[in-house]
């Protein structure tokens, strides 16, 4: 690109149109060395940004830049990329002006959010998602379990059902449930927020639908809770009945910002009958049980193979201590899921089991309607689950 001499006529029109699209690529806001502490969702928010470019009466770039949902710290960020930019091309400093394309959001006014104490006494703010009725987690102490195909599966067969549903996949550092809905691609960006891509009808977002992640994802704590919370409410959901959140193994950062920030209509515990994950399940109850998130009850994955040449039936990973967790943990069952070749099929191509017509679909299929049963009777979100989950606890 040529360099323009520094003066009052209007800037060319072909560098305005190479700016705006590099910013719309994103290229103007990449960096290599990004110590800003945004994180490459922060970076498919801001582009898209640039509402015009002149030139002001002493001759200084003018660019005015959509701030719709943007934070002090992408702003700053935004600002000092495009100044870089002028820099690098020689004009005099340029002048950042921020305004609002548009002053509503796609959903409606955000809900406001409340103020309480977690467990260790600090204050936290917990704040709905706008236009999301319901939140479900699923959950599991042990990976490998199959939390994503238990995910996949009720989100798939609640929308089959009729409900508005979307998915978010909230492992960071191995999203599988896209794959599982057979979805892929990257997400765009509308009025500041990220648009879900969508697969058997049910709105997904991932992490492994920015364009610009690399494998393996590094990050530390604090950046994981910021780029969790970013996928709740830096999404334009659009209106939904339930939003089912697919977490990653374990009780960490992901479980206890999404504990804390979300009001959760109710968890679903996944867990194989093995003693190894048995142990690991006893500890996810306890945190959701610490963290007041109500539990909806437990699901039993890969209960049992059987044998497709004699029908025997074997409990590859036992049974007796599955019931003895149930008991002492004062949960219910909300499936039981067998171990099936089918099942491993289907998730591998894309195709939840539970819009299938066969027994494979079955305890799917019950799980989504024990769920919406669930759900359904609740006031507030929360409301009556939580009562429920109370009345189990004590
Ligand atoms: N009932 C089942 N029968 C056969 N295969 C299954 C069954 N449930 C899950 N699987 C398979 O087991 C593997 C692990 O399942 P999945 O990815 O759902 O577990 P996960 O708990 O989400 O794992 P992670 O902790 O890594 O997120 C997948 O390949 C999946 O297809
Ligand atoms: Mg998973």
């Amino acid at each position: 690109m040529s360099t323009p001499t520094p003066d009052n006529s209007p800037l060319p029109s072909e560098f305005v149109a190479a700016l705006t699209r590099e910013a719309r690529a994103g290229l103007i806001f990449a960096s290599r060395h990004d110590d800003s502490g945004l994180n490459s969702l922060d970076h498919q928010i801001i582009r898209s940004r640039i509402l015009g470019v002149t030139r002001s009466g002493n001759g200084q770039p003018l660019v005015k830049v959509d701030s719709t949902g943007l934070g002090i710290d992408q702003k700053l960020f935004l600002e000092r990329a495009l100044l870089r930019h002028f820099d690098a091309h020689e004009f005099p400093e340029a002048l950042i002006y921020f305004q609002k394309a548009s002053s509503v959001s796609a959903t409606g006014a955000a809900p406001a959010p409340v103020k309480r104490k977690n467990p260790y006494g600090l204050t936290i703010e917990t704040r709905a998602i706008p236009g999301v009725k319901s939140v479900i987690v699923v959950a599991s102490g042990k990976g490998g379990v199959g939390k994503s195909t238990v995910a996949t599966n009720l989100a798939a067969g609640l929308a089959a059902s009729g409900l508005k549903t979307g998915l978010m996949d909230c492992d960071i550092y191995g999203p599988s449930s896209p794959t599982m809905l057979g979805v892929s691609g990257s997400m765009g960006v509308d009025k500041g927020k990220l648009v879900p891509l969508e697969g058997h009808g049910v709105k997904v977002v991932s992490f492994g639908f920015l364009s610009d992640v690399k494998t393996p994802v590094i990050w530390r704590g604090p950046m994981v809770a910021k780029a969790i919370q970013q996928l709740c409410y830096d999404v334009n959901w659009g209106d939904l009945d339930i939003l089912v959140l697919d977490l990653p193994p374990g009780t960490g950062d992901v479980q206890l910002t999404l504990a804390e920030r979300l009001p959760i209509t109710g968890s679903v515990i996944v867990t194989t009958p093995q003693d190894i994950a048995l142990i690991d399940a006893h500890k996810a109850v306890s945190m959701f049980e610490k963290l007041d998130v109500p539990i909806l009850g437990v699901v039993e994955n890969m209960s049992h193979y059987t044998c497709t040449a004699c029908g025997h039936q074997e409990h590859i990973f036992g049974s007796e201590s599955f019931a003895d967790f149930l008991k002492s943990r004062k949960l219910s069952l909300l499936a039981r899921i067998p171990l099936t070749k089918k099942i491993r099929e289907l998730s591998d191509s894309g195709s939840p089991v539970v819009l299938t017509g066969g027994d494979d679909a079955k305890p799917y299929k019950d799980l989504v309607s024990v769920v919406t049963t669930k759900i359904s009777a609740r006031k507030d979100p929360g409301d009556s689950v939580a009562a429920e989950a109370k009345e189990l606890h004590s």
